[in-house]
C-alpha cells in the first residue's frame, strides 16, 4: 500500500491502494457519530478513491444504518426481501451447502437502472471464509480517460438502456434457478421496465466522467440496431474490465467498504463453497446521471 501525503488529511489517515484505485481508511471509529470534519475528509477521501475499506470495524447493524444516514438518505433496494424488521439492510448470507452461483456474480453498477441510481453501496463483513469471496472492482473513470479522443467523441453521445429484467425479470436468471438459495429474491414484471442513462456518466463531485455500462444491467443503446449495441456494447465491457483498472478487495471479518456506484463496477468473486460467508448491506440514495 502507498502512503498519502500527510497533508491532505488531518482528522483520518488514508492508504491508497497500489492497484491506482481504492484506498483504506483508519484512524476513525465508524461505531459513533463521526465528527464532522471526519466525516468530510471521509467523503473527500470516498471522493478521490472510489472503493474505501474501513478495516477493523465490526459494526452492529444500528451502526451499520446510523454511519450509512451519515453519508445520505438509505437508497431503495428492489427485488430482495431485507432483513425483518430492517427495511434498509440486506443480509448477503450463503451457507456451506449452497449451490446457486453467488450473489452479484456479474459485472454490474447497484440498480442502475433506476431513475437515480444509488451513489454508495456500504458493505459490512459478518463472516468471511477462508477460501475465496474477493469482491472486484473497476474504475471506470480511468476507463475512460484511457480511451482515445476519437473513442471518446463516438461514445459521448451515446445513451444507454437499463434494465433489471436479465437477473430479477419472471424469466430471468433467478426465476429459472432450481438450486437453494438463502438470499430470498423476487424476481417480478417490474424487471422488465427500461431505463435510459448516459452512457459516459459525469460525476457530480468530482466532476470527472466515466464509462457507466455493464453487462448485467446494460441491454442496449437507444437508436442502434441490437447488433449495433452489442458491438459497442461488447467493446465497452472488454475494455473497462481490463486487469490495469481493477482493484480487487480482500475481505476480513468486521471490514466496511464503501463503493462509488457512480464510477465503478464490481463482481462478487465466488471460490467458497463449502464454506459460509454473510455481510450486510446498505445503499445510499444517489442523483439522476448526467
Ligand atoms: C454485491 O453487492 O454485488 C455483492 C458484493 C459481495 O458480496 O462481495
Amino acid at each position: 500500500m502507498l502512503k498519502e501525503p500527510t497533508s491532505a488529511y488531518r482528522r483520518i489517515e488514508v492508504q491508497p491502494q497500489e492497484s491506482g484505485f481504492g484506498a483504506e481508511i483508519t484512524g476513525l471509529d465508524l461505531s459513533r457519530p463521526l465528527p464532522a470534519e471526519t466525516l468530510s475528509e471521509v467523503k473527500a477521501a470516498w471522493a478521490a478513491h472510489a472503493v474505501v475499506a474501513f478495516p477493523d470495524q465490526p459494526l452492529s447493524l444500528d451502526a451499520l444504518e446510523a454511519f450509512t444516514l451519515q453519508i445520505g438518505p438509505f437508497g431503495e433496494d428492489p427485488f430482495i426481501k431485507p432483513m425483518p424488521g430492517r427495511p434498509n439492510v440486506l443480509e448477503l448470507r450463503r451457507e456451506p451447502d449452497e449451490t446457486a452461483t453467488n450473489f452479484g456474480a456479474g459485472w454490474h453498477s447497484d440498480w442502475s437502472f433506476q431513475a437515480a441510481p444509488p451513489a454508495a453501496t456500504i458493505l459490512r463483513s459478518e463472516v468471511v471464509p477462508p477460501v475465496g469471496g474477493d469482491t472486484l472492482f473497476c474504475d471506470a473513470t480511468r476507463a475512460w480517460e484511457a480511451l482515445s479522443p476519437a473513442m471518446q467523441r463516438l461514445l459521448m453521445p451515446l445513451r444507454a438502456v437499463h434494465s433489471a429484467s436479465r437477473p430479477y425479470g419472471t424469466r430471468g436468471v433467478f426465476a429459472r434457478e432450481t438450486e437453494k438459495r438463502t438470499l430470498q429474491i423476487i424476481s417480478s414484471p417490474e424487471a422488465e421496465k427500461t431505463q435510459v442513462h448516459p452512457l459516459v456518466r459525469t460525476h457530480p463531485v468530482t466532476g470527472r466522467k466515466a464509462l457507466w455500462v455493464s453487462p448485467v444491467y446494460t441491454v442496449g443503446v437507444e437508436g442502434l440496431t441490437d447488433e449495433e449495441a452489442a458491438a459497442i456494447l461488447g467493446f465497452c465491457f472488454k475494455h473497462l474490465t481490463q486487469e490495469r483498472f481493477i482493484y480487487r478487495h480482500k475481505w476480513r471479518p468486521g471490514m466496511v467498504l464503501m463503493w462509488d456506484n457512480r464510477c465503478t463496477m464490481h463482481f462478487a468473486e465466488g471460490g467458497y463453497d463449502g464454506h459460509l460467508r454473510v455481510m450486510h448491506r446498505t445503499t445510499v440514495a444517489g442523483d439522476t446521471p448526467v
